[in-house]
């Protein structure tokens, strides 16, 4: 297969996790990539980059870090437009800002607006694919999938359930749900790059009948993702344990419906007891961490260190709008601090696994994401390290790649993104 292209910067590549005893030399370096027909073919030095593709393109992109494109674990393309939105706790947040604001997806035209507009600004961040809610309308499902669709762009999603807790005009049934979930799926799933998820929003909002129906499509199909949201903040526990009175803790809602096994996404898991913590490892479920969001709607602080070493498969996530940024940098930079405020600070190679292959590990598809090299897709991210004077002045103090990288992390922005390459294309 003949390269496309060549980009020649300082490539990142891991071949090991750098939460495991390799550390950061999990990660190693190399001079080139060569992207043809969508996927990297290959990761070396230039020289023979270019005598193996004789007719690629080359693209010299100087000292900037080239990696695998970011992968957003978890969030809600439909509150984009009430992104930071002051002052409230969860439940307050959702019914002041977010129900609002989901309300408008009855409208095609508005959700393709937001999708499409969602789409932009994570290319512009350097986030190449998104596990997205949706909200409970089958437009807004359409509107995600064919926007990203036309720009050739890895995502999943799924229509978000939920039958009561949630004003008129914001709920379905569990019959509804149901047909919707499984009509979306079957139309959408595995069509180009796009992936569905069955999306029952959280416990509060879905009537146990509609809980034991989300179970059932998931049997019915049980290789797709079910994601859902877990032990947030300490008052919507108790809010969960009230409505269901039999239940053990936060996670046995989802389990006695049969929505707790390998495949499930369990977004932010701050608070979780002991027995959620085993239950969780031994079926292989996906911890998702929220950083941005966890600080802004004052929910807790994630225990990366302990769950990590506990052998714990965790991805990385905006959580927009909960989250505030659409950024994964600006979401590593939180993970940062809640590490430092947890006395266990992540190393630069650990964060940016987080936000490319740990993501793509939560998610399941670390076999075509979330990595470079050969075989993968060509998803990619250009960073440079000197996009501000601020972080000019910093990085060029470095004395190895981690300290080079890490001002960008903590300081960097949409300004840090060079180029973001979706599918083997320059968006
Ligand atoms: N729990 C249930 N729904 C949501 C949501 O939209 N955002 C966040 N952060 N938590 C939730
Ligand atoms: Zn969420």
């Amino acid at each position: 297969m003949p390269a496309e292209f060549i980009l020649k910067g300082q490539v990142l590549s891991f071949s090991d996790t750098p939460f495991s005893e390799a550390g950061a030399d999990a990660a190693q370096h190399y001079e080139a990539v060569a992207v043809g027909d969508g996927k990297i073919l290959n990761v070396g030095n230039l020289s023979d980059l270019k005598a193996a593709h004789p007719g690629a393109e080359l693209r010299d992109l100087g000292d900037k870090l080239i990696c695998a494109g970011f992968v957003d674990a978890h969030v809600h393309y439909p509150q984009t437009a009430m992104i930071a939105s002051w002052g409230k706790r969860l439940i307050d947040w959702l019914n002041s800002y977010t129900f609002p604001e989901e309300m408008k997806f009855a409208d095609p035209a508005y959700a393709r607006e937001i999708a499409d507009r969602y789409l932009d600004l994570t290319a512009a961040n350097g986030t190449t694919t998104i596990c997205s809610y949706c909200t409970i309308h089958s437009e807004s499902v359409e509107a995600f999938f064919s926007a990203a669709q036309a720009r050739g762009q890895r995502v999943i999603a799924g229509k978000t359930c939920m039958d009561r807790n949630a004003p008129e005009g914001l709920r379905d049934t569990a019959q509804s749900a149901f047909d919707d979930s499984k009509r979306l799926l079957q139309t959408w799933h595995g069509v180009d790059r796009i992936e569905y998820a069955i999306t029952p929003r959280f416990s509060p909002t879905s009537t146990p009948e509609q809980m034991e129906a989300m179970g059932a499509l998931w049997a019915e199909h049980p290789d797709v993702l079910m994601q859902t949201h877990l032990s947030e903040q300490t008052d919507e526990i108790e809010w969960v344990l009230s409505l269901y009175p039999d239940a053990r803790d936060y996670l046995d809602t989802y389990e006695k419906f049969g929505l707790l096994r390998e495949r499930g996404l369990y977004g932010h898991a701050i608070h979780l007891t002991d027995r959620e913590k085993d239950k969780l490892r031994e079926h292989d479920a996906s911890l998702i961490h929220c950083p941005t969001s966890n600080t802004f709607i004052g929910s807790g602080l994630f225990d990366m260190s302990g769950l990590m070493a506990d052998g714990h498969r965790i991805g990385l996530a905006t959580d927009t709008g909960g989250g505030s940024s659409f950024s994964m940098l600006r979401t590593m930079a939180a993970a940062y601090e809640i590490g430092q405020l947890r006395g266990t600070p992540l190393h630069p190679s650990q964060l940016i696994w987080l936000a490319t292959q740990g993501s793509a590990n939560a998610l399941r598809m670390a076999d075509k994401i979330g990595n470079i090299a050969p075989g993968m897709e060509a998803d990619l991210v250009v960073l440079d390290l000197a996009s501000t004077p601020a972080i000019a002045q910093r990085s060029e103090r470095a004395e190895d790649l981690w300290e080079a990288l890490f001002p960008t992390i903590m300081m960097g922005d949409d300004r840090a993104i060079a180029e973001t390459w979706i599918g083997g294309r320059k968006v």
